[in-house]
């Protein structure tokens, strides 16, 4: 509160107020008391629409998101992208520690967000708490790629795979899905979490990526290289100017599904400098 009242007095120092009579031709909104009440003056586009959709929908109540992927998969096993399998062994074990960890935190009314994909909901499942499925929260479509494993594609695919190295945010795959159009289908679910207090959400490798780049303010160019591994909790919890970020492995061993962008991107490059970074599977 001493920081918000300070804050103010800056502000005081360097700008003035908005006048509602001499001020009527201007675009403006007026948030009172931290959104107990807005005005909205002359709104004249889709774009400050959107701006005055977003204040609408935020709040500064403390709070945290939780996110995590799903326990680890049988297709994550064999290093195998998308499809819809359910938990491995070690998946499932990673479930129930889930759900140790989230008692542990003694959250104050949780909600928990999974897709629509059998992995989310046996991680739920274990959890053991009520839970809410969204289909704006499936794993990215790989298209033509889905259920293949890196070295397949590269065989089946080299000069696709070689596009997405060069471009990985904004290539879509064939009959599928990019990162640009993942971080679109996603506005809905980040909007409702900037309505909600605390919420635990069990996603995908991909999505993750999306939703952490939203919260720590990252570039297109970085967000699909963020490290999200399995069996890790990320806890953001929005402070003043940022998010800080608490990382919780829990203990429970998993492939690694992080493919780093390797140095040689060209559709002419050899199969050996392609799969340069995949990671081990069976
Ligand atoms: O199945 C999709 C993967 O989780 C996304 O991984 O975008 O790094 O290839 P990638």
């Amino acid at each position: 509160m001493e920081d918000f009242i300070q804050r103010i007095e800056c502000y005081r120092a360097s700008y003035m107020p908005i006048d509602d009579d001499k001020d009527r031709k201007l675009s403006y909104i007026k948030i009172f008391d931290v959104g107990s009440r807005y005005l909205v003056n002359k709104i004249q586009d889709h774009i400050q629409s959107r701006i005055v959709y977003y204040l609408m929908n935020i709040h500064v109540t403390p709070r945290s998101i939780y996110l995590s992927r799903h326990g680890e998969s049988e297709l994550n096993l064999t290093g195998r992208i998308g499809g819809d399998s359910g938990l491995s062994p070690r998946g499932h074990k990673y479930a129930s520690a889930l759900g140790v960890f989230i008692k542990s935190q003694n959250i104050n009314d949780l909600k928990v967000w999974t897709s629509h994909m059998k992995r989310t909901i046996q991680t739920a499942e274990a959890v053991g708490v009520r839970y809410e499925q969204w289909k704006a929260l499936n794993e990215i479509d790989a298209g033509v790629c889905e259920e293949l494993t890196y070295e397949e594609i590269q065989e089946k695919f080299p000069e696709e795979f070689a596009l997405r190295d060069q471009d990985k945010y904004r290539y879509r795959y064939p009959k599928g899905e990019s990162y640009e159009d993942l971080v679109h289908r996603l506005e809905p679910v980040i909007m409702e979490l900037e309505r909600q207090e605390n919420v635990l959400v069990i996603c995908h490798q991909a999505v993750m990526r999306c939703l952490l780049a939203y919260f720590l303010d990252k570039p297109a160019d970085q967000l699909p290289y963020l490290r999200c591994p399995l069996h890790t909790v990320l806890k953001l919890t929005p402070i003043a100017y940022g998010c800080k970020v608490e990382s919780f492995f829990l203990n429970i061993e998993a492939v690694n599904t992080h493919r780093e962008r390797p140095e040689n991107v060209d559709v002419n490059r050899n199969p050996e400098e392609a799969l340069q970074t995949v990671p081990d599977h069976i």
